[in-house]
């Protein structure tokens, strides 16, 4: 279940559907990142809408498949990491992947709706007021743990794990807020 979880989560959905779509690759436009955001910001929302679809179900399903098999909650959370690690590192694209932060919100969606709702409350309210993607995804993994202990304190390890990796592939992201050169995002985008 763990390294299926890791080839699911190398499927691109980003690189998949901008090639299908004849769109320029999102690995060498705009951030370079292979996900939702990025794919907003060279093709429309709808492409975006799918990109992001696609990226949380391929964490939340192999997740949902552990739970009903009975996997106790150690072997759920490694099948969650991995499912982020193959979306950062993917075997299907050079290892080159993207931040993992809408896989990461499908793997625990599975804890429970109220973890799902504080995170994406979290995350369209950095949005909102700053307009900016990595800073709200940044916020909200940071938040992630806390909820996750308050809620269900038994996934916290992996949950920890989880933010502590999409933060690192933020770096230059974060480089850029600071310099003050981080591009924002339109919500009115068609
Ligand atoms: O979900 C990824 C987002 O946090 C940052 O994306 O393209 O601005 O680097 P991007």
């Amino acid at each position: 279940m763990v390294v299926m979880a890791y080839l699911v989560g190398s499927i691109s959905s980003a690189i998949l559907l901008c090639k299908l779509l004849n769109l320029p690759d999102p690995r060498a436009t705009g951030s370079k990142n292979p996900g939702a955001t990025n794919v907003l910001r060279i093709s429309n929302k709808f492409v975006a809408a799918s990109v992001l679809i696609f990226d949380i179900l391929k964490g939340t399903l192999p997740v949902w498949g552990g739970y009903f098999l009975g996997l106790d909650p150690v072997y759920l959370g490694m099948i969650a990491v991995a499912a982020c690690l193959g979306h950062m590192y993917p075997i299907f694209f050079n290892f080159e992947g993207g931040k993992a932060v809408a896989t990461a919100f499908g793997v625990l969606l599975p804890i429970g709706l109220d973890l799902g709702g504080l995170l994406v409350l979290t995350w369209l309210l950095v949005a909102k007021v700053t307009r900016y993607s990595s800073l709200a995804a940044i916020v909200t993994v940071s938040m992630a743990p806390i909820y996750t202990w308050l809620l269900k304190p038994i996934y916290v390890y992996p949950v920890l794990m989880l933010s502590g990796l999409i933060i690192f592939r933020h770096r230059e992201n974060i480089i850029r807020l600071i310099q003050g050169t981080e591009s924002k995002i339109s919500f009115t985008k068609k």
